[in-house]
């Protein structure tokens, strides 16, 4: 019912933690399930230096997580704007049916973050 892709993901999750001096962050709630996630990124010349993430979810939140960290590593912001919920669970091979609605954390997060950076970039600095 899993794929092996979603299964290596969620054995051995790739970029699992927090980026303590992160330059974006962002956090989800599934309104489904009440599961969350949390993803930081680190960010040089407009593109995603690190990435991590942390889930209090299922096992398909925690493989998608993993999955949208890889995808989103080295790509510029816009390049990582683009990746979808769809695309994640693509990556993976799919998700059962009854599942799909758990690939809504991962890219839905890294979109937060992004524009968490974002507005950072746009607020006028303290004096
Ligand atoms: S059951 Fe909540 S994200 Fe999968």
């Amino acid at each position: 019912m899993y794929t092996e892709a979603v299964m290596d993901h969620f054995r051995s999750p790739r970029n699992m933690g927090v980026i303590e001096d992160a330059d974006g962050v962002g956090e989800v709630g599934n309104p489904t399930c009440g599961d969350m996630m949390r993803i930081t990124i680190k960010v040089k010349d407009d593109r995603i230096e690190d990435v991590k993430f942390q889930t209090l979810g299922c096992g398909a939140a925690v493989a998608t997580s993993s999955m949208v960290t890889e995808m989103a590593k080295g790509k510029s912001l816009d390049d990582a704007s683009e990746i979808s919920n769809k695309s994640v669970a693509e990556s993976l091979g799919g998700l059962p049916p009854n599942k799909m609605h758990c690939s809504n954390l991962a890219a839905d997060g890294l979109h937060e973050a992004i524009k968490d950076y974002r507005s950072r970039q746009t607020a006028t600095p303290a004096e």
